[in-house]
């Protein structure tokens, strides 16, 4: 396992311990969620966690849960206990920047449920401004997406049609991505306002005063980060 993998693997291991018995916890998607998804599916073998059950905000979470035999259920508007997931960026406010995995509608809808939300990475997601490393995945429809793209480029955020293999890439809602490139520092806040109310924008990643906490794993420990902190 490489330094990073390892550091990731830290940061979901912390994350699990949060998790009880009876709980239903939100599983995040992408590299670092892998590993608490493995870590809760071994926790549940053993018996040292009884009476799961689980929400998918991805199609590779999904069939990773159900591979490990953790107990999956649909999203219909009940409370989440705990939401756990990674972030491409998170800054001291716990602001972040979500959906480079391509997942950001499911997670946001999913949790936006939890009434714990915890983000878990490695030291190289920490920026002190949002947009600092990573553009700002934007889902359109594939409808006019042209269209979509030059509104958010009169919002100078320099949108990029995320491809795959040569091809656009496709989200599990059969969507279009837009990755848009700010120049930080920015006021985000209204920038996600902007973005919702954009036609034919269907979620921006603009995780904006979500996470209660964020376990981050450096070289050296594990650094708490909580809102007020
Ligand atoms: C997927 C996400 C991921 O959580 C985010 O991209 C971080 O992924 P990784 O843990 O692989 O760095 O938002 O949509």
């Amino acid at each position: 396992m490489t330094d990073l993998e390892s550091l990731k693997k830290q940061a979901a291991l912390k994350a699990l311990e949060h998790v009880q018995s009876n709980m239903l916890v939100g599983l995040g998607t992408g590299s670092t969620a892998k590993y608490f998804i493995a870590g809760l599916g071994e926790k549940l073998a053993k018996g040292d966690l009884k009476n799961i059950s689980a929400i998918a905000t991805s199609k590779a979470s999904e069939d990773q849960a159900i591979g490990l035999g953790i107990p999956m259920v649909e999203l219909e508007g009940q409370s989440i206990d705990l939401a756990i997931d990674g972030m491409d960026e998170v800054d001291p406010h716990l602001n972040a920047i979500k959906g480079l995995g391509g997942a950001l509608t499911r997670e946001k809808m999913v949790e936006s449920c939890a009434r714990f939300f915890i983000l878990i990475g490695d030291e190289t997601k920490t920026v002190q401004n949002i947009g600092e490393k990573a553009p700002i995945p934007v889902e359109v429809v594939q409808f006019a997406w042209k269209a979509t793209q030059k509104k958010l480029e009169a919002l100078d955020t320099r949108p990029v049609l995320r491809l795959k293999d040569g091809k656009p890439f496709v989200t599990d809602n059969g969507n279009f991505i837009l990755d848009c490139h700010i120049r930080p520092p920015r006021e985000v806040f209204s920038l996600a306002q902007t973005l919702s109310a954009t036609p034919g924008v269907v979620e921006h990643g603009l995780f904006l005063d979500m996470a209660q906490i964020a376990y981050i794993a450096t070289q050296t420990d594990i650094l708490v980060m909580t809102k007020d902190s």
